[in-house]
């Protein structure tokens, strides 16, 4: 097992300072336990004396978490102190997290203060919040831009006072992996107390090497990253928790870290936090974009269907999505083209499955992406016939809130026709039984959608289901004004498929 390396999330704090990513407290809240259940190890939940909101939800978050630590900021100034005290006292396991910029470029501009009196300002503020609470973390700004003999002095000096974990931020997004390896390792040398102290980092993204940084950093003795969702936070962002955590769990071989994080968790957490804010990931990003998992190249598909470790170095499941997908477009090869029509429930001779490859690829060439309704049309449109075995003749539903819901069918079958009844739980499920009844095989009914195609009181319905028999998915689509109506449809649709199957086995069963 690696070095243990604690998980700080500030998706809410510096996360949410990004523009279009500020969140209401009950989203706070949500967000909050979904880190929670994700498994960081501490969150920092916002800038408590910012604003009176952010006050209510730094409290609020620290009276609902249990399982982690719950960090509020401040600059160092009694009054932040106190407000950011205020808000997180409640917490099973507050923090208090300072902050004062230590580079000469902030310092002179900005502080408009001499490094000795920010030392002494850092010094003492640490000491205030000391007695309010053990856990203190102190952040020196603009770290990465500072002068590291000074930055030793400084945190040589704020252990001294009560801090218990130092951060070296790169809060511009400035540094690279070895400067900052170097920098943080020289700071080590010259701090004759950092034994005392836990070591963390936060990085900034604006040269697009937050992660890199912060892992670079774990080398230099580090033990505790900053990091939000999405590595939302100001202008690029900070670095993404879940590329962070996915990198320590896929190269274990070179990375000798270890972390606590709920890897299967981090789909959703990500999927929340665009959902409360808005702002979607790009479909390209690392391991929660939704092309992520996705493979189109004929090639690409080829080589995963034939074995996923090919081309996906980590599993879907692992980051807590249920399988990956395989985009059909025009680089899509044969393979997966059948693969896909398989699991529709179409199996096609050799030849019709190259007729239908033709026209997907004709398809595929105007479209970019080529959905299930496109291949079920080139399929059903001339490709193969599938012959309607089962035909609707009538139906008859007896449903209400207050009696068991009953139907009774006829289907044609040749020339034959064959009538059942059955009750069920509402009248779509009394008809499918009724329809199982007639077909005499064991169907399992494993998908049931609705939805209108058409608008005003006459809209069409359209109903699809998805149903198994014998292991195997077969689809059906059905449309009509009558919502039962239109499932019937469907489910016949589907059944057809069936029967047509078993009738060319039967066939090639006879041949051999
Ligand atoms: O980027 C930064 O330096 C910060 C500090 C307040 C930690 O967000
Ligand atoms: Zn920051």
């Amino acid at each position: 097992m690696g070095k243990r390396i604690k998980i700080f999330d500030t998706t809410l704090r510096d996360g949410e300072q990004s523009p279009g990513c500020s969140m209401n407290l009950q989203e706070k809240i949500q967000m909050a336990k979904q880190l929670e259940l994700l498994k960081v190890d501490i969150i920092e939940a916002g800038f408590a004396i910012a604003s009176e909101g952010d006050f209510i939800s730094v409290r609020e978050i620290a009276k609902t978490i249990k399982d982690c630590k719950v960090a509020s900021l401040a600059r160092t100034l009694p009054k932040d102190i106190d407000y950011a005290w205020d808000a997180v006292k409640y917490a099973a396991s507050p923090r208090i997290h300072t902050f004062i910029a230590t580079s000469d470029i902030h310092m002179k501009h900005k502080l408009k203060m001499k490094p000795q009196d920010v030392i002494e300002r850092a010094v003492s503020m640490v000491k205030y919040a000391k007695k309010y609470c053990t856990d203190i973390e102190f952040s020196a700004e603009d770290g990465t831009r500072s002068d590291p003999e000074f930055l030793a002095e400084l945190f040589e000096q704020v252990i001294n006072a009560g801090a218990t974990v130092i951060n070296i931020p790169d809060t511009v997004g400035y540094t690279t992996p070895e400067e900052y390896y170097d920098f943080i390792t020289k700071i080590r040398e010259r701090t004759s107390n950092i034994h005392r102290a836990e070591i963390s980092v936060h990085c900034h993204n604006d040269l697009g090497m937050a992660v890199a940084n912060t892992l670079a950093a774990a080398r230099a003795g580090v033990t505790q990253f900053e990091c939000t969702i999405n590595g939302i936070g100001e202008r690029a962002g900070n670095a993404a928790l879940e590329e962070i955590v996915m990198a320590i769990k896929t190269r274990k071989d070179i990375i000798d870290l270890d972390c606590h994080i709920d890897t299967t968790q981090i789909m959703r957490t990500s999927k929340l936090l665009s959902t409360i804010t808005g702002v979607h990931v790009q479909p390209n990003k690392a391991i929660v974009g939704s092309n992520a998992f996705a493979h189109e190249s004929g090639i690409h598909q080829h080589g995963v269907l034939e074995e996923r470790s090919t081309y996906e170095i980590m599993t879907p499941e692992s980051v807590g999505l249920t399988t990956n997908k395989m985009i059909l477009g025009k680089h899509s090869g044969k393979h997966a083209f059948k693969e896909r029509l398989n699991s529709l429930g179409y199996t096609l001779t050799e030849e019709e499955l190259t007729k239908a490859f033709k026209k997907f690829k004709e398809l595929a060439d105007k479209k970019k992406v080529v959905y299930n309704r496109d291949i079920e049309a080139i399929v059903t449109g001339g490709i193969i016939h599938i012959p309607e075995t089962y035909e609707l003749k009538s139906f008859v539903i007896n449903s209400g809130n207050v009696i068991t819901s009953t139907a009774s069918v006829a289907l044609k079958r040749r020339e034959e026709i064959i009538e059942e009844a059955s009750t069920g739980d509402g009248p779509v499920d009394a008809v499918f039984k009724a329809i199982e009844r007639i077909v005499g095989i064991n169907l399992v009914l494993e998908d049931y959608g609705l939805h209108s195609v058409t608008e005003g009181k006459d809209a069409q319905g359209e109903a699809v289901v998805k149903i198994s028999h014998q292991g195997k998915m077969y689809r059906g689509r059905g449309l009509s004004t009558d919502i039962i109506e239109a499932s019937i449809n469907a489910y016949l649709s589907a059944v057809n498929k069936i029967a047509d199957e078993i009738s060319r086995m039967d066939k090639d069963e006879k041949i051999s």
